[in-house]
């Protein structure tokens, strides 16, 4: 099954609540929720006080995805605050603190993830693969919405299928940046089945339209 995520960057912030109860009537399965802390991407977004009161007004899958730096200070935080899944970046710690900031994840008793920038190869997740619910390869370099998909981040998607088949076949592949009802199929013929889209449905009018032509290939 194929889900989209909707990355509430890209949302009317004012009225986060409504936004978010647009895209769930429009049938999305997750709310994508980009926090940044201008060090790790050079730009801000929001935290942990957003994340609680959104938290307060819905029951949709919480998909945190942390640009931030050391992550393992936050992570029980972000999972107190709400989340369902907490996704930190491989480049954003040594290799054994990342491992222990997964562990601390599942200790709380929430899913985890591992994001991929750009440059960073597929073969950097493989300590991980058995570790982790979800993988995110990041289709844009992190930090703005609206750019870009990166054709060949295709390949590492492949990669990383074909790596998690025997490892951990029910580890979810997420793709973030640049997703459109054109880049969309592409992303899910390499292997993703989580679609991250920001610009391409908060910024149609018509959100149950954009998700439906996102998912209609
Ligand atoms: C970028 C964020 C994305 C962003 C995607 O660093 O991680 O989630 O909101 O936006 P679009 O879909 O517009 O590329
Ligand atoms: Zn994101």
């Amino acid at each position: 099954m194929i889900k989209l995520a909707p990355s509430i960057l890209a949302a009317d912030l004012a009225h986060l609540a409504d936004e978010v109860e647009d895209i769930r009537l429009g049938g999305a399965e997750y709310v994508h929720f980009d926090v940044m802390d201008g060090v790790f991407v050079p730009n801000l977004s929001m935290g942990l006080p957003v994340l609680k009161s959104l938290r307060k007004c819905t029951d949709m899958f919480l998909d945190v995805h942390l640009m931030i730096e050391t992550p393992i200070r936050y992570v029980e935080h972000f999972c107190d605050a709400g989340a369902d899944l907490v996704n930190v970046h491989l480049e954003a710690d040594s290799p054994e603190n990342i491992r222990l900031t997964l562990e601390k994840i599942r200790a709380k008793g929430k899913k985890c993830g591992i994001t991929l920038k750009p440059a960073t190869p597929a073969e950097a997740a493989e300590p991980y693969l058995g570790l982790v619910d979800l993988i995110l390869v990041m289709t844009v370099e992190p930090g703005f919405g609206g750019q870009r998909f990166m054709m060949d981040m295709l390949d590492k998607l492949r990669a990383l299928r074909k790596m998690l088949e025997t490892v951990n076949p029910g580890c979810e592949l997420e793709v973030d940046g640049g997703i459109t009802r054109e880049t969309a199929p592409l992303a899910v013929e390499a292997g993703a089945n989580v679609l991250v889209a920001g610009s391409a449905v908060f910024g149609q009018a018509d959100r149950a339209k954009a998700i439906r032509d996102i998912r209609n290939f």
